[in-house]
């Protein structure tokens, strides 16, 4: 197989944790999540999305940044080498080709959804949300929705300003923007939960969170509680695998991938403290779907001093946690032309950033124009989240760990993972290679009704 581009390297290892994190957290955590809790229930998703982070997610993420250095290469091609090198069948690239397309359909609603996000920066000038009541805020966000042209428009500045930064190469685009991101946002989100502590219903919002409810255990709950985690950690979609392959080889994985999904689920969490407080205290239901941040956010933004200021401040963070996910969902693909077809990035960056564009008018028109047109009840929208992230993503996942554990010589995963003891290796190996697949498959069969 050619490889024809010269691969750089991370700097450093806190540049991989903060590319890394950059990619993990993003709208999944502070859009998604709340959202997803709201419309399972509670406590039962909390509870099963934490085990399948620690249980599921981090021994996979783990194992895809391996497979991602040892390869050196786009997921597509470092699949088929390494099933090469191992004497395995090619067809194990199908990983990360199915990895590849996840992330093109994942990004197709993905800058819709970031759209918003933008069109709330201006909002939050004109008319800005001073003394906002509930009741205005969903009508600001039913209005924004139900305009298919808007929301185009949006969605658009969101796409040219993932594939402008995609365009110019991994070093020059992304060291930079991340550096700056992480702090900022935490810090607001800090400061909203001060106010969502004192002015909203906290001790209910803890209840709801942290209390499970058994009785909305069901094995759709579980399906989108793993889905979700999947979604929030990056994994399965070959964007871990590509970072992993900028990794310089003296850095300890699994360390490494801890801290990130530590800080990606930290997020989560804050986020729903943040929102569900005031979900309460408004009397809104839990329920409400993909608006719940875009309604009740502006709500508090609007009760509190100099909240103006701090709406503008937490959209354009938001904004920015939002590209940076949005820039690693694409990388894939689009490493992918650059190194087997010789195209150059921009051009690569433009053909994607097309077809991404094109398919994400199917998201927009899902909220209008296409509203009520559905499939097994859902609508585009809905399809394309479920689809790529309660299938696609955790199934790939399977796949990755059954690779790295199963088909990878033991020598060449110990080799990669050298800064783990014996136990820990073992102990690694047993979590990834047999309680993650089986978990995974368990869920998908409940879910399908199959016991
Ligand atoms: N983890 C991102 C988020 O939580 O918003 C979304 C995402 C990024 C999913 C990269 C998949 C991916 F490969």
């Amino acid at each position: 197989m050619k490889i024809r581009s010269p691969r750089g390297q991370w700097s450093s290892r806190l540049t991989f944790i903060l590319a890394a994190t950059g990619s993990a957290v993003g709208l999944g955590n502070i859009w998604k999540f709340p959202y997803m809790v709201g419309q399972n229930g509670g406590g039962a998703f909390v509870l099963v999305y934490l085990i399948c982070i620690f249980l599921v997610g981090i021994p996979i993420m783990i194992a895809e940044v391996m497979l991602g250095r040892r390869a050196r290469q786009n997921p597509i091609n470092g699949m088929a080498i390494l099933a090469e090198q191992e004497h395995h069948s090619p067809r194990w690239s199908l990983i990360g080709w199915s990895g590849t397309l996840a992330g093109f359909l994942i990004f197709s609603f993905y800058s819709v959804i970031s759209g918003w996000v933008l069109y709330y920066i201006y909002l939050s000038w004109n008319p800005g949300f001073s003394g906002l009541t509930m009741e205005e805020s969903q009508s600001l966000f039913r209005n924004m929705v139900a305009d298919p042209y808007g929301l185009i428009g949006c969605h658009t500045l969101f796409a040219i300003m993932t594939f402008g930064v995609v365009a110019r190469g991994i070093q020059a685009g992304l060291e930079r923007a991340v550096k700056i991101l992480m702090p900022g946002l935490l810090i607001l989100l800090f400061l909203l939960l001060g106010y969502s502590m004192s002015y909203g219903s906290f001790g209910e919002a803890l209840r709801f969170l942290f209390q499970p409810d058994w009785d909305h255990l069901s094995g759709q709950t579980a399906l989108a509680a793993m889905g979700q985690a999947f979604f929030t950690l990056s994994l399965a979609l070959g964007a871990m695998m590509v970072y992993g392959s900028y990794l310089p080889s003296n850095i300890s994985i699994p360390r490494t991938c801890i801290i990130v999904a530590l800080s990606d689920t930290a997020i989560a969490l804050l986020s729903g403290l943040v929102i569900f407080p005031i979900v309460f205290a408004q009397g809104m239901a839990p329920a409400s779907g993909p608006g719940l941040i875009f309604q009740t956010l502006p709500v508090a933004f609007g009760a509190m001093p100099g909240g103006q200021w701090f709406a503008f401040m937490f959209f354009i963070l938001l904004v920015f946690a939002a590209w940076t996910s949005s820039i690693s969902i694409v990388e894939p693909g689009v490493s992918w032309l650059v190194e087997n077809h010789g195209w150059t990035r921009p051009r690569a960056s433009v053909m994607v950033g097309f077809g991404g564009w094109l398919v994400g008018l199917g998201t927009v028109f899902s909220f209008n124009l296409w509203k009520e047109f559905t499939v097994l009840g859902k609508t585009l929208f809905e399809c394309l989240d479920y689809l790529t992230s309660n299938l696609m993503l955790p199934l790939g996942g399977m796949a990755i760990a059954i690779f790295a554990c199963w088909k990878l010589s033991v020598n060449s995963t110990r080799n990669e993972l050298n800064l783990l003891g014996p136990f820990e290796f073992n102990l690694w190996r047993g979590v990834t290679g047999i309680l993650a697949p089986t978990a995974v498959l368990l869920v998908c069969l409940n879910s399908l009704g199959v016991f």
